[in-house]
């Protein structure tokens, strides 16, 4: 009897090693050998788009600066072209990703050529540069996804790779996403979030949230100051539409001029006025039941169900999120030790 255990034991030790290694080689092996780079976007000099000549590169990388500027007068839903409908909304990509999309912790796109093939827990799937732009032309500017091979995705991707000149694969980029920040231990508070809107937002964004045009409807002109909500803004599926991620832009962006090192907000203004926003109708977005398809990692504020921490909707919606925060560590944490445990007995040789 002591003989085939003591072999057993011996295989367990000598797995130990074999499954440690298979996860290094699948977690280590995009770092690149030396060490990975850190490039800061914090008081980073612009990216000259005018600095280009004016060959294949420049002109299409210009086309994709006009295209993020200028959104709705190319792709908007009011273009003469019908074919040439793409998004949803009369928004310009700038109407979130500001200055340009260089500007830090407004989601900029510089860099994004250098972190991405990237997975995304909204697909379960590494995403390429090209789908995440249709990502936001899907919920961001409520719209169709551009053709991989039409003149306006390679543009967008052309644009990006100028705004990443400088940035190795692979960098940490400070100054990338939003700037964190903690929602507090309680439900957002819709009436208070309203007082500040109407008291810090209305003069801009319009006491309807509706914004404010160039012209008029119809024109593709877009807006002076973009609407927050109703009809023409992003959809209910746009990451804008979630608490936590809306709190973060607005803090640290909003009202207009206000960057990370001087918000203007409280934590606990930005979290009353960001659920006063997602609490607004907008468009719908088809098939949201179909995002996350590895429930697990679902933002804790992801305002549409299914959720499988058996916490209400509301609570995804408005908080409080601190404790749903716990529960998705705790899941996480439970799904990597089963996943160790499945390691070992994968690298264990068969009994016979
Ligand atoms: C309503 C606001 C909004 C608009 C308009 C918008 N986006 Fe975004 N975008 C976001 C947010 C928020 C994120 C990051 C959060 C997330 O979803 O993970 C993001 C992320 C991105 C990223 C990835 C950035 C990174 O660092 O990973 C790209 C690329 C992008 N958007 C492209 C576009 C393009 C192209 C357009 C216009 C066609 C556009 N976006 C319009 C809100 C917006
Ligand atoms: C002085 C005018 C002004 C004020 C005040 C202002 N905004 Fe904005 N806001 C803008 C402009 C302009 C943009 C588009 C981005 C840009 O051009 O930099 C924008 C963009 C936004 C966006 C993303 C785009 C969209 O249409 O959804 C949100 C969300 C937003 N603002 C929320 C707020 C909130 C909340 C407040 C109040 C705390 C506020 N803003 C105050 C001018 C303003």
């Amino acid at each position: 009897m002591s003989k085939p255990s003591t072999r057993l034991l011996t295989a367990g030790l000598l797995a130990l090693p074999l499954a440690l290694s298979i996860a290094y080689a699948q977690t280590a092996a995009p770092a690149a050998s030396p060490a990975v780079a850190k490039v800061s976007l914090i008081d980073r000099p612009q990216p000259d788009i005018n600095s280009l000549p004016d060959d294949e590169y420049g002109r299409l990388a210009r086309y994709g600066h006009e295209l993020t500027t200028r959104t709705f007068a190319h792709i908007g839903p009011e273009v003469k072209d019908k074919k040439m409908r793409y998004a949803g909304n009369n928004l310009a990509c700038t109407s979130c990703h500001e200055e340009n999309a260089s500007k830090p912790y407004a989601m900029p796109w510089v860099g994004v050529t250098a972190t991405f093939p990237q997975y995304r827990g909204r697909e379960d799937d590494l995403s390429t540069v090209e789908e995440r732009v249709n990502g936001c032309m899907q919920r961001s500017m409520a719209g169709k996804p551009l053709p991989l091979d039409s003149k306006e995705m390679k543009a967008y991707v052309t644009y990006i790779h100028f705004l990443s000149t400088g940035i190795p694969v692979g960098a940490k980029v400070e100054g990338s996403a939003t700037f964190p920040s903690k929602p507090p231990n309680r439900r957002a508070d819709l009436a208070a979030g309203e007082k500040i809107y109407n008291e810090q937002c209305a003069s801009c964004h319009g006491d309807d949230g509706l914004g404010k045009r160039v012209g008029k409807k119809g024109d593709a002109q877009g807006y002076i100051f973009p609407p927050v909500w109703g009809p023409d803004s992003f959809n209910d599926g746009a990451g804008m539409n979630r608490l936590i991620m809306a709190m973060r832009f607005i803090k640290h962006n909003m009202p207009m001029g206000t960057n990370h090192k001087n918000p203007t907000l409280t934590d606990d203004q930005a979290f009353d006025v960001a659920g006063y926003i997602v609490s607004k109708p907008r468009p719908h977005k088809a098939n949201l039941d179909k995002d996350f398809p590895a429930r697990w990692n679902k933002p804790i504020d992801s305002a549409f169900p299914p959720y499988v921490d058996g916490a209400s909707a509301d609570q995804h919606k408005y908080g409080p999120f601190p404790p749903l925060a716990d529960k998705a560590r705790a899941v996480a944490a439970a799904r990597a030790a089963a996943k160790q445990r499945e390691a070992e007995k994968q690298a264990a040789p068969a009994s016979n």
